[in-house]
């Protein structure tokens, strides 16, 4: 694939872009195997540890037919976007265990909104969304006694800014990470004392605390702004090479408790940053998303040129999402495996909020999918999830990474869900972008 001389070229190009100086060159140029591990010194560790730019873009599934959705008419939906924030995410080293041959870390993304490459909207401008808040709380609420959700259910869209209905209108990037105000006022609505009591001690991931006493910000992505997520643990390397990258654990745990098999619930893939170099052409490298808890397969289809390199191209396909192959990751209802049609999978014990996620626009989905709401139009080119690695070093070249949440919309004896139409709402999709600039000029310049 690679002669062994333009792989020791890549290194050390790629060790002077990282470290702008170059005490340990010659260790490396002439053992290319001794040079890869992520130990503290090496190439690769100071391009692992060092923060990464990501560019995080959100487009936004605007309901405009909300009113005629809750007396039963399908939803009309119209994309706007993109709404684009700037990511820096870093890592941080906790432990470095020299017998498994793994560094355990925590890693902080921190976002700040890119005004130039995102939709230009005035503060007033909104959008429609089904409100995750809503829904989420009522589906918390289907196993308790009908009577129960009956009386709970009439009260919850008392939190809200709209008292009539399960949709949220409201500036987009208010939903995505600055908060629409939520006030659990039991003076006003004595029949939300118990609701404002249990949100006192007890917050959806999607609400946070206010200095106000009984009011809240309501966003989805907050929770991940300036905070730390993981531990993970990642294999160096040193002891077995192609293990190099591995990630081993997530959040304590090399074998999760949320899926139905063990294979399935296996800690396994690289986390799309760090990576073997691809020795052999593989037919599909795996990745461990900590987002959808699970591992997921992109396969190989064809050498690209970035910026002059060639690249392998790895990309998520349909396989990802069949059934016969997946049924592990279909949750239990009553101890039998519930599955979702096809290009869907329930999160909800992932991420302790109920979400279905899937590809945007319902990519590689179930046709029948496309039959309840209006306005998506599924395309490989803009929605499908790839990267791309130059094969001698296992440096990714390009990257992104999209996934859509989406709410199950059912009817329940609550008197604004009494008649809407039933079905999979998709909310909104985000993709993250990996920028390599700087690698791609500097290992251009070399090569050529
Ligand atoms: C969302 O849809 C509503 C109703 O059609 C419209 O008034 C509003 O301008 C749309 N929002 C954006 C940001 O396009
Ligand atoms: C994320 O958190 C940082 C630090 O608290 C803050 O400065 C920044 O404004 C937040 N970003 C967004 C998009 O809210
Ligand atoms: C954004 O919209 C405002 C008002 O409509 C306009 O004055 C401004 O020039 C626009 N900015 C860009 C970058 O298009
Ligand atoms: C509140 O929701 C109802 C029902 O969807 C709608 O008719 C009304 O216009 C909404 N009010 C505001 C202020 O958005
Ligand atoms: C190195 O790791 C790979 C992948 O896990 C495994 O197949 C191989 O047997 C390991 N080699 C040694 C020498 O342990
Ligand atoms: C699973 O089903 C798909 C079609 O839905 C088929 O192409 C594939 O071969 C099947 N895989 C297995 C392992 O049966
Ligand atoms: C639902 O439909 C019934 C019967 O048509 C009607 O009486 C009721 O007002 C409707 N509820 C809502 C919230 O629209």
């Amino acid at each position: 694939m690679c002669g062994y001389r333009g792989c020791a070229l890549l290194w050390i190009v790629i060790g002077i872009y990282v470290a702008s100086y170059a005490p340990f060159w010659f260790s490396f140029k002439d053992n290319i195997t001794t040079s890869l591990p992520l130990s503290e010194g090496s190439p690769i560790y100071k391009a692992w540890i060092s923060p990464i730019d990501l560019t995080f873009k959100c487009y936004f599934f605007n309901v405009t037919n909300p009113d005629e959705i809750m007396q039963g008419s399908n939803p009309n939906l119209d994309e706007v976007g993109p709404f684009t924030y700037n990511e820096i995410l870093e890592k941080q080293i906790i432990n470095v265990d020299d017998e498994m041959d793994e560094i355990v870390y925590t890693t902080k993304s921190t976002y700040s909104f890119n005004k130039h490459l995102s939709l230009n909207l005035s503060k007033s401008d909104k959008v429609t969304i089904l409100n995750p808040a809503y829904i989420g709380t009522i589906s918390m609420a289907t196993g308790l006694p009908p009577d129960f959700m009956e009386k709970f259910g009439n009260n919850i869209p008392k939190l809200f800014p709209n008292h009539s209905s399960i949709f949220l209108k409201a500036n987009p990037n208010d939903i995505l990470f600055n908060g629409v105000k939520v006030s659990c006022n039991s003076r006003k609505f004595p029949e939300l004392s118990l609701v404002c009591k249990t949100l006192d001690n007890n917050q959806p991931p999607v609400l946070r605390k206010t200095d106000k006493e009984n009011t809240y910000l309501l966003s989805i992505f907050q929770r991940m702004n300036d905070t730390f997520r993981g531990p993970f643990s990642v294999n160096r390397g040193l002891k077995n090479v192609t293990r190099l990258g591995d990630i081993t654990s997530y959040m304590g745990k090399r074998v999760q408790t949320i899926w139905n098999s063990e294979s399935c619930n296996t800690v396994k893939g690289t986390d799309t940053i760090t990576w073997p170099p691809l020795i052999e052409p593989l037919p599909f490298v795996s990745t461990f998303i900590p987002d959808l808890c699970r591992t997921v397969e992109v396969d190989y289809v064809d050498e690209v040129s970035v910026h002059g390199l060639t690249g392998s191209r790895f990309v998520m396909k349909e396989r990802v999402w069949f059934l016969n192959t997946t049924q592990c990751y279909c949750l239990k209802a009553n101890n039998v495996p519930k599955c979702l049609p096809q290009g869907l999978v329930d999160i909800s014990e992932c991420l302790k909020m109920p979400v279905i996620i899937s590809e945007p626009h319902f990519l590689h989905g179930d046709p029948q999918l496309l039959k309840y709401a209006s306005g998506l139009s599924p395309n490989e080119e803009v929605h499908s999830t790839y990267i791309i690695v130059e094969p001698c070093t296992g440096t990714p070249l390009s990257g992104q990474k999209k996934t859509q949440l989406n709410l199950y919309l059912e009817r329940q004896p609550v008197e604004l869900l009494s008649n809407v139409s039933e079905g999979y709402f998709p909310l909104m999709w985000c993709e993250n972008v990996r920028k390599y600039i700087g690698i791609h000029n500097t290992l251009h310049g070399v090569i050529k």
